[in-house]
């Protein structure tokens, strides 16, 4: 029988994060393709919404039934137990993103290398960086017309405020794209546009005077390829393993996924490189995963595409020891003990009921109303995890009931979206007062479709003006009443009782931040680690 510490070795838990479009589905389906845990393209349906057209809820509810079957995809590579978590593409869904990344050990990110760094994938990594994430960049899209592939590196470490050290570098780009030279073992990977292979055609050459390179690449590729490693090695440092499991160094590979090129090689470079299941930190002491007993925290809540049962499944990672089914284990929140007899792993539609589970694992708890986001469970210790912070919802709206006859299944539906963690709910006037924050329009749309459906009860929203929300802490509690008695009418309390702050515009904001010096406002709900 294999030891926890065995088992821990063997896994590697990370998530591919992307700016829509860039080729996260297309890199997922490949990396599956590779591990043999699908054997065709197409097997893993895209979890993204394609047009923004808000409306169309058919398409909501197929992609909660698709991104439940594939919010946890598990394969195996060369002896590797690879858990590789999807993350919704559609931006509106971003928080959803953020939660899956405290799950993950590691980040592979994927960039269009015509579009370069956009907007989401800025954010993606505010929160990467957050929690000091490895990350490996895969520049993607090379048989088209791109960037110049320094342009790209560049704007990476402007852009996403990390240092870059390229692995592989590309030989000309877009329709005379000849493959990609891997500068970390000398070998050269020849481009061959293949939809369907799985093969790559690799040369190995002595270095690169050797006059094969010409023979290949034809002389003036030759010669470029020789004249960028030469300015690579004078601008970048050589690569660091510790700096990038650090997440202060990010090494980046070129590719074309949709060709499976380039892929290979990432995911042999994913599987040396990248940490197995790490230490994490709790509220009272840091969990190595080694340890004996188990823990592990819910960091995603879905509810059953089941209309007819309100049943949700809770995504639980396991951080230390063993889970294992029909087995006590405690919540800690709620001060209870439950065993779970059909926890599940899900793969491409199906369904399989697990026996036990170690560190770096996700399971899919069912769950009847007894877990919020951020829930731990252990084997009796008491204590929280932390790294599970919600952020600033950018639109804000007041629920307004629908029907006063359906007050409470409004009141009980709010709740439960909520803490399925579908939007914030902020609320004043000890819960007469509802706000919804989101950060997209599609939310609300969700909520309403939702509430309607599965709670019986219509509600309208109203809109708010309100920039930003922080959390505030104090120490004076003289300052906090001044405060609030200025400016009460724009404090609310969060899901865990914080008072939060709803500014209206950076100006007030900061003009408060400077009346209020014994005040401190937070940019996210886990004080200790703002950005
Ligand atoms: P996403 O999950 O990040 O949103 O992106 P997705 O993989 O769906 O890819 C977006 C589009 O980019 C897809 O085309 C996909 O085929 C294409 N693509 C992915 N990798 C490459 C590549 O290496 N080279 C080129 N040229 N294209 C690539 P689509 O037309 O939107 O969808 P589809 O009909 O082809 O599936």
């Amino acid at each position: 029988m294999s030891s926890i510490q065995d088992e821990i070795r063997k896994r590697r838990t990370f998530a591919i994060i992307s700016h829509p479009d860039a080729g996260k589905t297309t890199l997922t389906e490949k990396l599956l393709l590779f591990g043999g845990a699908i054997q065709t393209a197409g097997a893993v349906k895209s979890n993204k919404i394609k047009n923004s057209a808000a409306s169309d809820f058919m398409e909501i509810e197929k992609q909660r039934g698709i991104s439940v079957a594939t919010s946890v995809m598990n394969f195996k590579y060369k002896d590797v137990l690879i858990n590789l978590l999807d993350t919704p593409g559609h931006k509106d869904f971003a928080e959803d993103t953020y939660r899956t990344l405290t799950a993950v050990d590691s980040v592979i990110l994927v960039i269009d290398c015509v579009k370069g760094v956009e907007e989401q994938t800025e954010k993606l990594m505010e929160v990467c960086r957050m929690r000091n994430s490895p990350v490996i960049v895969f520049i993607n899209k090379m048989d088209r017309e791109g960037q110049n592939p320094f342009d790209l590196l560049d704007e990476l470490e402007s852009k996403l405020n990390i240092k870059v050290c390229p692995l592989s570098w590309p030989i000309s780009i877009g329709a005379t794209f000849k493959g990609v030279y891997n500068i970390f073992d000398g070998s050269l990977n020849i481009f061959n546009a293949n939809k369907t292979k799985i093969e790559e055609d690799i040369i190995t050459i002595k270095n690169l005077e050797d006059p094969l390179l010409n023979k290949l690449v034809g002389d003036k590729d030759a010669e470029q390829l020789r004249q960028d490693i030469e300015l690579i090695n004078g601008v970048y440092d050589s690569f660091d393993a510790q700096k990038y499991r650090d997440g202060i160094v990010a090494p980046v590979f070129f590719g074309s996924a949709v060709n499976n090129f380039g892929v290979r090689e990432l995911l042999d470079t994913f599987i040396r490189l990248a940490p197995a299941p790490r230490s994490r930190t709790a509220d009272k002491r840091i969990i190595a995963p080694e340890e004996e007993k188990f823990s592990g925290f819910v960091f995603k809540i879905h509810a059953n595409i089941d209309p007819r049962h309100r049943d949700r499944i809770a995504f639980l990672r396991v951080c230390s020891g063993k889970f294992e089914r029909n087995k006590f284990f405690h919540h800690v929140r709620l001060d209870k003990d439950y065993k779970f007899s059909s926890p599940a792993t899900f793969m491409a539609q199906e369904k399989n009921i697990i026996e036990e589970a170690f560190p770096g694992d996700v399971i899919g708890l069912y769950d009847t109303g007894n877990f919020k986001i951020g829930d731990t469970l252990t084997e009796g210790e008491n204590f929280m995890f932390k790294g599970i912070p919600s952020f600033s919802p950018e639109i804000f709206k007041e629920v307004v009931n629908g029907d006063p006859l359906k007050s409470k299944q409004l009141e009980k539906g709010v709740k439960q979206l909520t803490e399925e963690g579908v939007a914030q709910l902020f609320i004043q006037n000890n819960g007469n007062k509802k706000i919804i924050g989101t950060v997209g329009e599609l939310q609300f749309e969700v909520i309403q479709y939702r509430l309607k459906h599965e709670y019986g009860a219509t509600c309208n929203f109203h809109t708010m003006q309100v920039y930003k929300a922080c959390w505030i802490t104090y120490t004076d509690v003289a300052e906090f009443e001044r405060f609030s008695k200025y400016r009460g009418h724009q404090i609310a309390q969060d899901k865990d009782n914080n008072y939060v702050f709803l500014a209206e515009s950076s100006w007030v904001l900061n003009t408060l931040i400077a009346d209020f010096p014994k005040l401190t406002f937070h940019f996210n709900s886990e004080f200790k680690t703002d950005i």
